[in-house]
């Protein structure tokens, strides 16, 4: 498995392998792995197939967070990642540091963004205003670094795939978007870096996104639901969790991300909880 920090070893490497006529699949992470990230590198190295190479990019990208975020607290632990991209069958790791992705030479500061107009407004996009300006200028810059084939997302940032596929056919890019489904803990929790943050007693309440996304399913099953009933069901159910403070609920379109109602089978719900500092966040088709 190689190693690489620099753009121009990156783009030279996946140079090569593009002349030598190989599939290229490519999944881009924050680091601090989980086996959610290592069943994308799975479906990548699916994808690809037995001639195929896969990347992986491990960068926690500064410009997705806002300043009151976690940025400096982001968990880190690149050792480990490697270890276990070795593991996963990764054929490199791409681990660029700020100055290589956002250079500063003599204040000749970053200033080109790409933004996604219409599905980076609602839920994520409205509670964490440039969140997604940084997420499809890193994918973006990514993309034209790795030049991938074919790159493999999670389901569990549902909003985040939807976003990255509509700049991907926007400004065709040459890539096709895969959506994996979201791997969870035993009880039901989605995997995520930030569960780390959480203390026991929050780590033991933080199941409640799931069930929440379990009752609003159950509920739809038998019939169609107005929106605003079953949100106002739905928040005192996650109060049964005296650490959750709730942030949203949306029921919206998969494909348009547009509020909807009545909630029926079929319709995404996505939710965010906090519990403390920490913000989790979860969705599933009902
Ligand atoms: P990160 O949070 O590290 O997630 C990397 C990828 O793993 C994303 O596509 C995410 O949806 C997926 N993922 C996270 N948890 C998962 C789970 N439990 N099951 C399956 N897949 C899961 O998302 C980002 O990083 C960044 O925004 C990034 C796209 C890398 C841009 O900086």
């Amino acid at each position: 498995m190689q190693i690489v920090s620099s753009i121009a070893t990156m783009q030279r490497l996946a140079g090569r392998w593009r002349q030598e006529r190989r599939r290229l699949g490519f999944v881009p992470t924050m680091g601090y792995l989980h086996e959610g990230h290592l069943s994308l590198v799975k479906r990548a190295r699916q994808a690809a197939g037995s001639r195929g190479k896969v990347v992986v990019s491990i960068y926690v990208n500064p410009t997705q967070f806002a300043p009151s975020e976690d940025l400096s607290r982001y968990p880190r632990d690149l050792k480990r990642d490697l270890s276990l991209l070795r593991g996963a069958g990764a054929d490199a790791v791409f681990t660029p540091d700020d100055q290589t992705m956002y250079p500063d030479k003599a204040g000749a500061a970053f200033s080109t963004y790409v933004v996604e107009e219409q599905l980076s407004q609602v839920m994520e996009g409205a509670a964490r205003p440039t969140h997604f300006r940084g997420v499809t200028t890193v994918v973006a810059k990514l993309f034209h670094i790795v030049q991938p084939d074919v790159a493999v997302f999670g389901q569990k940032d549902f909003q985040q795939a939807a976003v990255l596929a509509r700049m991907v056919r926007d400004l065709n890019f040459p890539v096709r978007l895969i959506v994996a489904p979201t791997r969870r803990e035993r009880d039901g929790l989605a995997m995520s870096s930030r569960n780390t943050f959480l203390d026991a007693e929050q780590r033991a309440q933080a199941v409640i996104l799931f069930h929440a996304l379990r009752a609003a399913a159950a509920a739809v099953k038998k019939k169609p639901q107005p929106s605003a009933r079953l949100k106002a069901d739905l928040k005192k159910f996650i109060t049964a969790a005296p650490l959750a403070r709730l942030d949203y609920i949306a029921f919206f379109d998969p494909a348009t991300l547009q509020p909807v109602t009545p909630v029926r089978r079929g319709t995404q719900m996505a939710l965010a909880v906090f519990f403390g500092k920490t913000r989790l966040i979860d969705n599933a088709t009902l």
